[in-house]
C-alpha cells in the first residue's frame, strides 16, 4: 500500500520525534494532542530539533522550513479520515490505547493501518477495539527518534501480511531499521532492556551504592553510552514503571515485579527529564 499521509496521536517526547522524521522524510503529517500548550510544546521541540541538526550542517534553513510546513497540528482526530496510517504515540496506558483506537476505527477509512508505539502493551489486545484487527501493528521507534536508528515492528496474533509489509516498507522510508517481533508484552528491546532499569533501582534502594556510581560502573565497565538510571530518567520513570507492570502482569513471573523505588518516584511526580526531576535532577 503507497503511504503518503500519516497521522500522528500524541505531541509528546515520542509523537514530536516520530512526526519530525515523517517530515523529514517527505510525508505530509498531522499531529493530534489533547491541548493547545501540548501541541505547541511538541511544535517547539521540532523546531529546536531542526535547528541543531542545521547547526551540524545537515539541513539548511530553506529545507527545516519546508519540513515544518509538512507538518499541521491538530486537536481533533477528525483530520485524520485521509491518513494512510496512524501512528498513536499517547501514554502506556492500555486502557487509553484502546479508547483511541476505538475513536480511529470510526474516522479512518477501512484501508488506514492503525499502528500504536507502545514499549508494552500486547496489539493483538488494543487490536480488540478495532473492527479490523488485521490492520492493527506495533511499529516501535526509539528514543531519540530523529538519532536511534531503529524500529522494532511487532506482529499482534492477527496482523495481515499486507499491514506489515506496508509498515515495513514506511519505516525503511523514514531511514530506520526494522526489526521483527512476535507478540509478547516487552517486545525484544524492553524485555532485555526493562529488567536491568529496574534492578540498578533495586542496587539504589538497597544502598549498595549512589546512583553516581551506579551509572558510572556500567558507562566505564560495560561500555553503555548512558548508565541505567540516566537512561530511565530519559526514557521517562513513568514509561518503565508502566512497562515493568505489563512485563509483571502479562508474564507473571516474580523477576518482573517493579522496584517499590521506582514506583516511590513515579508517585512524587519524578517522571525524570521531561519534568526536570527524576534520579537526577536536570
Ligand atoms: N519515552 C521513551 O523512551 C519511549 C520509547 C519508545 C516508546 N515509547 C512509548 O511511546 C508512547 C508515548 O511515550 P512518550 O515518552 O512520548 O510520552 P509523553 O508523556 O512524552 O507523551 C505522551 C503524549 O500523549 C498525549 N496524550 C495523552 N492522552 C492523549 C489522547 N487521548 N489523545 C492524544 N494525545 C494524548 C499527552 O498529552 C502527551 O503529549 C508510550 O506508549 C511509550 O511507552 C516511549
Amino acid at each position: 500500500m503507497r503511504i503518503s499521509k500519516i497521522g500522528v496521536v500524541g505531541a509528546g517526547q515520542m509523537g514530536a520525534g516520530i512526526a519530525q522524521v515523517a517530515a523529514q522524510s517527505g510525508f505530509e503529517v498531522f499531529v493530534n494532542d489533547v491541548g493547545d500548550e501540548v501541541l505547541k510544546r511538541g511544535q517547539s521541540n521540532i523546531e529546536q530539533s531542526l535547528a541543531r541538526l542545521v547547526k551540524k550542517g545537515l539541513f539548511d534553513k530553506c529545507q527545516t522550513e519546508s519540513i515544518c510546513k509538512n507538518i499541521t497540528w491538530v486537536k481533533s482526530l477528525k483530520t485524520f479520515e485521509t491518513v494512510d496510517i496512524v501512528i498513536e504515540a499517547a501514554p502506556e496506558k492500555v486502557e487509553l490505547k484502546r479508547d483511541i483506537f476505538a475513536d480511529l476505527d470510526k474516522i479512518v477509512r477501512s484501508t488506514t493501518i492503525l499502528a500504536s508505539n507502545t514499549s508494552s502493551i500486547s496489539i493483538t489486545k488494543i487490536a480488540q477495539a478495532s473492527r479490523l484487527p488485521e490492520r492493527c501493528i506495533g511499529m516501535h521507534f526509539m528514543n531519540p527518534v530523529p538519532v536511534m536508528k531503529l524500529v522494532e515492528i511487532v506482529r499482534g496474533l492477527q496482523t495481515s501480511d499486507e499491514t506489515y509489509e506496508s509498515v515495513r516498507d514506511l519505516a525503511q522510508k523514514m531511514g530506520k531499521v526494522s526489526t521483527l517481533c512476535r507478540d509478547f508484552a516487552g517486545f525484544i528491546s524492553n524485555r532485555l532492556l526493562m529488567p536491568f532499569i529496574n534492578e540498578a533501582f533495586f542496587v539504589l534502594q538497597e544502598g549498595m551504592a549512589s546512583a553516581k556510581d551506579i551509572d558510572t560502573t556500567m558507562k566505564l565497565g560495560m561500555n553503555h553510552p548512558m548508565g541505567p538510571l540516566e537512561l530511565a530518567d530519559f526514557i521517562g520513570l513513568d514509561t518503565c514503571l508502566a512497562v515493568c507492570e505489563v512485563m509483571h502482569r502479562e508474564l507473571g513471573e516474580d523477576k518482573y515485579r517493579p522496584s517499590p523505588l521506582l514506583r516511590q518516584y513515579v508517585d512524587a511526580g519524578y517522571l525524570g527529564k521531561k519534568k526536570g526531576r527524576g534520579v537526577y535532577q536536570y
